[in-house]
């Protein structure tokens, strides 16, 4: 019997495995989950004789790669795919794919509830700004950056867009004006989320001349990756421009140095939740779930990212 293996150090809500069991018992494969794991050689453990793999932001690397022997395919239940070992994958003709779109709109509402949480100055009672008639930027618009599009235009919130790689038409169609450069969205925007991946070519590239292109009171929201982000710069522009706001779901390494210099005018989450919730569990796992039993019943490989 084939085994799926579920291996989140952040697990999934309970009704989501609640759902893939049954969906991976009734076409004949075995479950293993291993959560919370807090040692490397846990995971090294665990994929030794697994089949398949299913996986959030854990790390998927060579050394995994090399542990699991049996391994055929895994499969990052979620969008961003920069914790796989691709290239390893290949090589161990392993199938890597991602579930794009399935925790998508969990993600887009942290974006407009951490706006707002900051607009209203962490609700402490004084008197704070509104959203109604501010400019948002989505720097890329894939399902996050729709979502959060959506969500805005409820909010009254004017959008633009930058995505070079999604037609202007498709972004006009929404309701969005798309925008043609980078920086005529970060000079344009009062607000801009980040959507971009982390890749060779995006990591590092938000930086101190793009923010500080930013109107005053900007505020850059990131629920992509702190990889993007020019930690040393954006510590500069948060020095130089007291009105900047930063706002993260994934703390960046240098914290301290917010928390030291920068009170009010930051927040973090206290861990990476953009897609933590039931719905977005049971969707991404779900989904992963079928897409493993779908690749080893007819071979289907749509959503294979190491083609
Ligand atoms: C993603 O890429 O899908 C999101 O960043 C969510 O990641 P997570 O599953 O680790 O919460």
């Amino acid at each position: 019997m084939k085994k799926i293996l579920v291996a989140t150090e952040k697990p999934f809500a309970k009704a989501a495995i609640d759902q893939i069991a049954p969906v991976v018992k009734e076409a004949g494969y075995e479950l293993a989950l291993l959560e919370k794991y807090t040692d490397k050689a846990q995971l090294l453990d665990a994929v030794k004789d697994a089949h398949a793999l299913i996986v959030r932001s854990d790390k998927v690397t060579r050394e995994v790669v090399e542990a699991a022997s049996e391994l055929k395919i895994v499969v990052r239940a979620g969008a961003g795919y920069d914790n796989l070992d691709l290239e390893a994958c290949t090589e161990k003709g392993i199938v890597a794919m991602n579930t794009p779109g399935q925790n998508s709109n969990a993600v887009a509402e942290l974006v407009l509830g951490m706006m707002v949480f900051m607009a209203r100055n962490g609700y402490n009672g004084t008197a704070g700004t509104e959203l109604r008639g501010k400019k948002i930027g989505i720097h890329a618009y894939g399902n996050v950056g729709h979502y959060v599009a959506e969500i805005a235009k409820g909010f009254g919130m004017e959008i633009y867009a930058f995505d070079p790689f999604v037609a202007k038409e498709k972004i006009e169609a929404a309701g969005i004006k798309p925008l043609d450069t980078v920086e005529e969205l970060y000079s344009t925007c009062d607000y801009v989320s980040l959507h971009i991946p982390a890749n060779d070519k995006t990591k590092q590239s938000i930086n101190y001349d793009l923010l500080n292109k930013m109107p005053k009171g900007g505020a850059l929201v990131n629920t992509a990756r702190k990889e993007v982000i020019h930690e040393e710069e954006l510590l500069k522009l948060m020095a130089d421009r007291p009105d900047f706001t930063y706002i993260s779901d994934i703390a960046p390494d240098c914290k301290a140095d917010f928390e030291a210099n920068f009170e009010g005018r930051f927040f973090f989450t206290p861990k990476k939740m953009g897609a933590q919730t039931a719905e977005a569990n049971i969707n991404a796992g779900v989904a992963a779930a079928k897409q493993i039993i779908g690749f080893f019943e007819s071979g289907d490989e749509t959503f294979r990212v190491n083609k």
